[in-house]
Formats: structure tokens, sequence, C-alpha cells
């Protein structure tokens, strides 16, 4: 008889067993589930902290009216978060298309580019690179690696010349600098 019990009791202890054992293990798989939640939490606040994004602002920004830019004429923008644009105007139809605008900062290793009208071309000085009137490379290291000037967007309303740039921080507007050809 005695037997039997034993091996009922043993029976229901394997029976039991896991059923336990899961109870047990529960809550310390919540307990470390939440715990993992909450330092992967922590980690991601620390590093937007430590390497905040940087993301590119950009807005249009009123540059020109169109009877005050000549055909031919060229001038130089400086968005709000100081960069440089060169912009000029190839034809007259009225739109934006009229005009070309494109940065000054050379894509090679960062110098400025200033336009050269007699050789129909934008010189770097630094190491002798060149590019179109369209920004593409046509000599030194920006031709051997294929660097474009960076090209903005323009939009032309009610007469006036807009162009999308970024707008990140605020700039003296006495900064901006015009220059007829
Ligand atoms: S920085 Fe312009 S060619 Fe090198």
């Amino acid at each position: 008889m005695g037997g039997i019990k034993e091996t009922q009791d043993v029976e229901e202890q394997n029976v039991t067993e896991p059923r336990r054992s899961f109870l047990q293990r529960w809550p310390a798989a919540l307990m470390s589930f939440g715990l993992t939640a909450g330092y992967g939490m922590f980690a991601t606040l620390i590093g937007r902290f430590l390497f905040p994004s940087r993301r590119r602002l950009s807005g249009p920004q009123y540059v020109n009216d169109l009877r005050s830019f000549r055909l031919g004429a060229s001038m130089t923008y400086v968005s709000p978060a100081g960069e440089k644009v060169v912009l000029t105007r190839v034809s007259e139809t009225g739109g934006s298309e009229d005009f070309i605008a494109l940065s000054s900062v050379c894509p090679h290793l960062g110098c400025q580019v200033h336009w050269e009208g007699q050789n129909d071309r934008f010189f770097c000085p630094c190491h002798n690179g060149a590019f179109d009137s369209e920004g593409s490379p046509i000599a030194g290291p920006p031709k051997d690696a294929n660097q474009s000037l960076p090209r903005y967007e323009l939009h032309v309303e009610n007469g006036l010349l807009f162009i999308d740039a970024a707008t990140e921080a605020l700039v003296d507007a006495s900064q901006n600098t015009s220059h007829r050809t």
C-alpha cells in the first residue's frame, strides 16, 4: 500500500514539477526582458545625446527678382547655414530653368571655386580642378574622381527667384553678396 502511495506522490511530483518550475521562471523571464528593454532604451538615449543626428533642414529662400538678374550674370548667395552658392542666368524664359545654382565648394577637398568667364568654366585653384557651366568635372582631381559641383533646386514665384538651401543656422544677411558680370 505504502509503495502505491509513494508511486502516486512521485507521479504527482513529476506532473506538477514542470508547471511549478515554469511558474517560477516566468517572473524571472519577465524581469530579464524588462531589464534588457530598459538598458536598451537607456543606451539609445545616451547614444542620441553623445551623437546627435545631423539632419539637414532646408527650405525655399528668396534670392533675387528676375528683372534685376540679367542674362549671363552671376551672383553668390549664402544660405542661413553658410552654404555658398553661385547662381548664373543662362536663359530668359521666365522660369527656374533660366538659372543654374551650384555649390562653390570644390567636392575634392573643399576649396572655393570661382567662375572664369573667359574660359567658360569654374576653376579650383587648389589642385587645378575645373568644372563646366553645369558643374560637371572637366579637369584635375574632380574629373579623375567624377565629382560634380552639387546643384541646388530653384523656384520662380511671381517674378521672384527662390532657392532650396540649408536653413540650420542663422547668418547675418549682409553676408549675401552679388557680383554682376
Ligand atoms: S580642392 Fe578643388 S581640386 Fe582639390
